[in-house]
């Protein structure tokens, strides 16, 4: 079965009307396509999931979180998570690890597979990663600080950034601090989840936090948290003083969000114009960067039908066809039931209840 791209390589006119408003700009030496990215998602930001958001109007990308001890192994899976595809245009990859031999050996191999830039993770909450120093516990001990980015910068020549949290817990929000050593120490741009590693996904992001760090930043400030749909992306784009934005779970229930955000005016009106044709459009795209990425049947189902389910949340019928999905036994399958179910939707509009708990843990 070969679901070809429904228009070729170019995306459908309006698709393409949207991407229009997309305005690009520059994070250090990087020309991104607009100034919504992707932020990493562990088992989520493979190549076919990356390719699909820059067609959907995120200015750039970043891997999931891959293990520099992994890298250093040559174990083949980590080794695999590394690779990238042709048609990317912007993207990152993001390198976990505590110490800077480590870190600095894992970047020269990663860099050697064609990234625009590498980035750290230093917000990851896990318990495995932590204990070891870790993710966000790179933000407890910040004398460590310098001598890791500069140990890696020395061994790299591609741009190097940070994804931080605002700090260790309440009592220690040192972020501006994380960023001036950063900045000192060649970092390109730090990007911040406007939560404490004790938080983890609980509450809400600090958007005042984030917006207060514009006013002592030495490098350019990417603002990460809450943005899950287009209006208030939209309005969170018209008044930071960040340089660009970074969406994740929002992504993830409306592929859309990039579009939809960048044009403030049909942002305003809380209305999407995308219906189930749109969606079954954005389907048989994944089908066909998923299919080009993983040989392997069984991969390809597990990857494609965790986002058709997370694509239909808000439709009539959701729940009905996520059971219908996850109880289909092929691929061939799983794209009948999706082509069925979008194409039946006819005009029907999306509803989804935002403040309804949804994928409340993660690594950053
Ligand atoms: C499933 C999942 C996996 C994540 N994996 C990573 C990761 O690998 N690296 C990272 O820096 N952040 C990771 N994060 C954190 C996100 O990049 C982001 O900072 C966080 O979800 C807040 O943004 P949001 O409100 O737009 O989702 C992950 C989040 C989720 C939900």
């Amino acid at each position: 079965m070969n679901y070809p791209r429904p228009f070729g390589p170019e995306l459908s006119l309006k698709l393409k009307s949207f991407r229009g408003h997309a305005k690009p700009i520059k994070l250090g030496q990087i020309d991104f396509d607009s100034k919504l990215i992707l932020a990493p998602m562990a088992g989520i930001c493979n190549i076919p999931f990356r390719i699909l958001m820059e067609d959907l109007g995120a200015g750039g990308t970043v891997s999931e979180l891959i293990s520099c001890h992994g890298i250093n192994y040559g174990n083949q899976r980590t080794l695999e998570m590394l690779k990238i595809h042709p048609l990317e245009r912007n993207v990152g990859i993001q390198l976990f690890g505590e110490d800077p031999e480590s870190m600095a050996k894992a970047s020269e191999v990663a860099e050697s597979y064609g990234p625009k830039f590498l980035d750290i993770n230093m917000g990851c909450p896990v318990t495995k990663v932590v204990t070891k120093g870790g993710g966000s516990a790179l933000m407890k001990d910040i004398k460590n600080l310098a001598p890791l980015f500069e140990k890696m910068r020395s061994r790299m020549k591609i741009p190097l950034s940070i994804k931080i949290r605002t700090g260790w817990d309440s009592s220690s929000l040192n972020a501006a601090e994380v960023m001036k050593i950063a900045a000192e120490s060649g970092i390109e741009w730090v990007a911040i989840h406007g939560r404490t590693r004790t938080q983890q996904y609980t509450g809400q992001a600090n958007w005042d936090f984030i917006e207060n760090l514009n006013e002592v930043k030495k490098t350019p400030l990417i603002g990460n948290g809450d943005l899950h749909h287009p209006y208030g992306v939209s309005e969170r784009l018209q008044k930071t003083q960040c340089d660009a934005l970074m969406i994740a779970r929002g992504a993830l229930r409306n592929p859309f969000i990039f579009l939809e955000s960048l044009d403030p005016h049909y942002a305003s009106q809380k209305r999407s114009v995308f219906n189930g044709s749109d969606y079954w459009e954005v389907v048989q795209r994944l089908h066909h960067y998923t299919t080009e990425t993983f040989s392997e049947e069984r991969t390809i189902l597990v990857q494609i039908r965790k986002l058709v389910v997370w694509f239909a949340a808000g439709f009539p019928h959701a729940a009905a066809f996520r059971s219908r999905i996850f109880t289909c036994q092929n691929l061939e399958e799983c794209m009948k039931i999706s082509e069925e179910y979008f194409l039946g939707l006819g005009s029907a509009q999306k509803f989804i209840n935002y403040d309804e708990v949804f994928m409340s843990s993660g690594h950053g």
